[in-house]
């Protein structure tokens, strides 16, 4: 018997259906083709049902979420809802009370993508950073006093425990290890300033490299590392680091590799349900028209099949959306693609298929 897959699809706002629609016709296509299945639920979280309903995630959506193989999640964010109801109240909270405490964030440029940086190619950008995902500045740990008066103290820590520190660390040396580049984990951190919490990451991460000889630990700073990261990208292969400091090398990695158009991620419980996004977020000025760029969301796609234990299609996926963008693509930006969204996943599925 076939395996089925059941996938919680939440396509979200803005331009977030639209991708999903066509990272929904490759999952489909590569379903096909290797003979799993996969079945989709789809859920209406997002702005336009806040806005309904005043509710974020219904009551029992987390238990509801941790009954399927995997999460695909479109985009949510919404021009008329303020800015960090919609973030909070579902993103960060299906991250935390789902446990996915890891942020895979693959930085990879592809053939035919122009990049930012002058004399980098192909061969120079293509790193992964593990982000910590459910503690640091992230945790919520705080409050204010006196607010809105000359006294108000704002109050914001990060938190970081040894054993969400160590077991994100782990994952990074297994990640590592499975990965073909030159095995070279790098720290990401600040241990010149913040002397306690990078401290205790950095204890950790020594410790735990002794279990991995073949593998080189290396530390860099987070200012160091934005430098490297244009200068010399081809220096790393994955990167480890906390919540917050993930969050803004993110950003960059992104650009580098071309931009939010093809920037893709995981949030990861390794023992539990998983959640895999595009990393763009919900562009509304391109909502409907047909112009937005679907790859990060069909790379998105890709990553979920590999950790569903599907590598193969995983692999497959990344191989057709490099024949796109080696020979098809003018730009990765919203309209100047040369092609349609719709265009784009058609394509997509197609050379999956004739792979
Ligand atoms: C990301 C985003 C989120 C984050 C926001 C939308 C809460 O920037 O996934 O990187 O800060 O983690
Ligand atoms: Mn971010």
């Amino acid at each position: 018997m076939s395996k089925t897959y059941n996938i919680a699809v939440v396509p979200g706002d803005g331009t977030g259906p639209e991708v999903v629609a066509e990272g929904v016709k490759v999952l489909k296509a590569a379903a096909a083709k290797a003979g799993f299945k996969v079945e989709l639920h789809y859920l209406d979280f997002g702005g336009e049902r806040y806005l309904k309903t005043g509710e974020t995630l219904p009551e029992g959506a987390v238990d509801e979420m941790k009954q399927y193989d995997a999460i695909y999640l479109g985009a949510i964010g919404h021009p008329d809802v303020k800015p960090g109801i919609l973030e909070k109240g579902i993103l960060l909270t299906l991250r935390f009370k789902l446990d996915q405490y890891i942020n895979l964030r693959p930085v990879k440029l592809y053939p035919g993508i122009d990049c930012p940086i002058k004399g980098k190619g192909p061969e120079h950008i293509d790193f992964v950073v593990v982000r910590e995902n459910t503690e640091g500045l992230y945790a919520g740990a705080g409050g204010v006093l006196k607010k809105g008066t000359p006294d108000e103290v704002a109050i914001q820590e990060s938190i970081n425990t040894r054993k969400g520190v160590e077991r994100c660390i782990r994952y990074a040396f297994e990640y590592c290890k499975k990965r073909a580049k030159n095995k070279k984990l790098t720290l990401c951190g600040k241990t010149n300033v913040l002397t306690f919490a990078f401290d205790l990451w950095e204890r950790a991460f020594y410790e735990v490299a002794g279990e991995y000889p073949d593998i080189t630990p290396d530390y860099a700073h987070v200012d160091a590392i934005t430098m490297w990261f244009v200068k010399n990208p081809e220096w790393f292969d994955v990167i480890v680091t906390d919540n917050m400091f993930g969050d803004i090398i993110t950003d960059l990695g992104a650009i580098i590799q071309g931009g939010m158009g093809i920037a893709a991620g995981g949030n990861i419980n390794p023992e539990g349900v998983s959640m895999f996004e595009p990393i763009g977020g919900s562009a509304p000025k391109y909502k409907g028209k047909n112009m937005i760029n679907p790859l990060a969301a069909i790379c998105a796609a890709g990553i979920m099949l590999d950790h569903l234990g599907e590598e193969q299609s995983g692999r497959e996926i990344e191989q057709a959306v490099m024949k796109i963008t080696a020979k098809h693509l003018k730009s990765l930006a919203a309209g100047q693609m040369g092609m349609t969204t719709t265009e784009v996943g058609d394509l997509a599925a197609r050379y999956l298929t004739e792979l």
